[in-house]
């Protein structure tokens, strides 16, 4: 079997942009302090409070002062708790449209141009063709493509007509940006067990997934994209638990009724013994409280190449992903 290829980066559409920082900083704030257990047993107004000093949140959502500080885990109230490690930067939030493996300078640089070279414009009237003929599309490849070239005409008539008025109506919603809502919480995996909840986008002029799932196929047909069988799935991670390291440390002192410290420190000699498995969350109660929450309304911006893993931005200090090269939407 040929070894696993090593990750290095993603193309991905960042959600955090200079108009959605606001909203997204406010919202995701306000789980974060509700989720991350400084409102169990003390003053829930306090903590949503303290959290809207965005300072303090980002350290919170960012994990730098997570290491046991006491957070008790009340049974009662276990599913609606989170630990703070497994809450992703807000800085960091983004759609994945495929992860890639660019081991070498020169694979990096292929990526780049070809990113540099789509016609992101063309994309998009594409998928605005696809979304005016929902409902005559059969999952079927042949009767998908001839809809498709069918559909296809009246955008070009549209286009080449020349009365002023209607032509720039039509032109306008034609080019009208990509603005999407960030929706609810959904689990990944099943409800009362996973690792993964994220906020769902939901795009009314019913482009972006067509859009998203073109640019894909052509990084996957290029070779630079990693082919998924899966069918895209477009989420904003907002947790993932398999960033909370110290979480099983902080359960076993918290089941013990051990002193913090020395507990914690058995906890981790205990870590090293055994391998480490993914933590699993209970997500059933959060997903039915938060299920009708708008994170926040983003204009998409750009398509980007990231590095895997995220960093310090140099100019801001947040945590994000770095971007390699990116293409403005049009
Ligand atoms: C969002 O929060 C970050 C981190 O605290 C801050 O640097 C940034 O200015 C905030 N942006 C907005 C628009 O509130
Ligand atoms: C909870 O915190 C709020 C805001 O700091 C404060 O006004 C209120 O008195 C507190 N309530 C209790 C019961 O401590």
């Amino acid at each position: 079997m040929p070894p696993k290829p090593r990750l290095t980066h993603f193309l991905a559409i960042p959600l955090y942009t200079s108009l959605s920082a606001g909203q997204l900083n406010a919202s995701l704030s306000r789980f974060a302090a509700e989720v991350t257990g400084t409102v169990v047993g003390s003053n829930a107004t306090a903590a949503v409070e303290a959290a809207t000093d965005l300072e303090s949140a980002m350290d919170v959502l960012s994990g730098v002062n997570s290491y046991c500080n006491g957070d008790i885990i009340d049974s009662k109230t276990s599913s609606s708790w989170i630990p703070k490690e497994a809450l992703r930067p807000i800085p960091s939030l983004h759609l994945t449209l495929g992860v890639m493996s660019l081991c070498t300078s020169q694979q990096l640089e292929e990526a780049v141009q070809f990113l540099k070279a789509v016609n992101l414009e063309a994309l998009l009237d594409d998928a605005a063709a696809v979304a005016t003929s929902v409902g005559t599309i059969s999952t079927n490849t042949a009767s998908y493509d001839t809809g498709r070239s069918q559909r296809r005409e009246p955008t070009k008539n549209n286009q080449q007509y020349k009365g002023p008025v209607d032509c720039q109506t039509s032109q306008q919603q034609l080019k009208q940006p990509l603005v999407i809502t960030l929706r609810g919480l959904l689990p990944m995996q099943a409800p009362h067990s996973t690792s993964v909840l994220y906020a769902a986008p939901y795009d009314p002029s019913g482009r972006l997934q067509t859009f998203c799932e073109s640019l894909q196929k052509m990084f996957v047909a290029a070779g630079f994209v990693l082919p998924d069988q899966r069918p895209l799935k477009l989420h904003g991670t907002i947790v993932n638990s398999l960033h909370a390291r110290s979480y099983r440390d902080r359960v076993t002192v918290a089941e013990r009724g051990s002193r913090l410290d020395s507990g914690a420190r058995q906890g981790r000699r205990d870590e090293r013994k055994t391998p480490k498995k993914p933590l699993k969350l209970d997500a059933r109660n959060l997903i039915e409280s938060w299920k009708d929450e708008v994170w926040a309304e983003v204009e998409i911006e750009k398509v980007a190449i990231c590095e895997i893993g995220v960093k310090p931005d140099p100019t801001d200090g947040l945590m994000k992903y770095r971007d390699i090269a990116w293409l403005d939407m049009p």
